[in-house]
């Protein structure tokens, strides 16, 4: 580990070394990070790429504190070891055909693969050894918290280039609402993509089939071996080919990124 920096309230950037992952990795992809020596969790956890270090020499990662690993990844310091391995799941999809305006709607800690997201589409970076291309014109990120303390990195979207528009469920930043109220009001974006806790993005998912807008959402689904091997992370995805019309997916090799309307449970 490189560095651990408090970017709000129990949220926490992690910068590791690691110039092959670094080198491999694209947005919408993710890592599992361990701490080793430890028996309790003994199962890694599953990070999504926040950002390239310099140079490509490693890649960082956020996380809430919200149970005994992200307590112990928090209490970690520069210079400790971490198992990490990656990159796994699929990568974001390329926005629809003639897109120039793209929202990427966050809530909570989904903000985490949104802003690998905004440097590749608006060409500041090239990942996985592509040279960087832009691709859209305008990158609107949409963040909701319930109260701006939560509010994480957003310094770094605006650097990247992002238009910033925050939400807080109690009014201290931004829109006193929530995420599809400020994507409402937004000009019309040509394709949506969303992270965040499952009901927003149910929200999202049926704002987006109500206005006729391509949606795709990165899901947080707990993962116990990021592998495809334990099936702890399923979920229903419409399939034609079923007899239900539906089928499981795992969210670790087949996402975690899926399109809305394919999601049963979820538009
Ligand atoms: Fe084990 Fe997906 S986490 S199959």
């Amino acid at each position: 580990m490189l560095a651990n920096t408090r970017l709000a309230d129990r949220t926490w950037r992690v910068d590791i070394e690691a110039p092959e992952l670094a080198k491999r990795i694209r947005p919408g992809q993710f890592f599992m990070v361990r701490l080793p020596g430890h028996t309790d969790p003994l199962l890694g956890r599953p990070f999504a790429l926040l950002d390239i270090l310099p140079q490509e020499s490693g890649v960082s990662f956020a996380h809430m504190v919200v149970g005994k690993a992200t307590g112990l990844l928090a209490d970690a310091r520069a210079g400790d070891r971490l198992d990490v391995w990656g990159p796994l799941g699929q990568r974001f999809p390329e926005p629809v055909a003639g897109a120039r305006r793209v929202a990427l709607v966050a809530g909570g800690i989904g903000q985490t693969p949104f802003l690998a997201h905004t440097r590749e589409l608006l060409g500041s970076h090239g990942f996985a050894g592509d040279p960087p291309a832009r691709r859209v014109e305008t990158v609107d990120f949409v963040y909701g918290a319930r109260t701006s303390s939560l509010h994480a990195g957003v310094d770094a979207f605006r650097d990247a280039g992002a238009t910033v528009h925050l939400a807080t469920d109690d009014g201290t930043a931004g829109t006193h609402g929530r995420v599809t109220d400020v994507l409402a009001a937004l000009p019309r974006p040509d394709h949506v993509f969303g992270c965040g806790p499952e009901p927003m993005l149910k929200a999202l998912a049926r704002q987006c089939a109500s206005m006729g807008l391509p949606c795709h959402l990165s899901l947080e689904t707990p993962m116990a071996c990021g592998l495809g091997i334990c099936y702890s992370c399923v979920v229903k995805v419409r399939d034609t080919e079923s007899p239900a019309g539906w089928d499981y997916r795992r969210v670790c090799v087949d996402g975690p990124t899926f399109a809305a309307e394919d999601l049963v449970e979820f538009a």
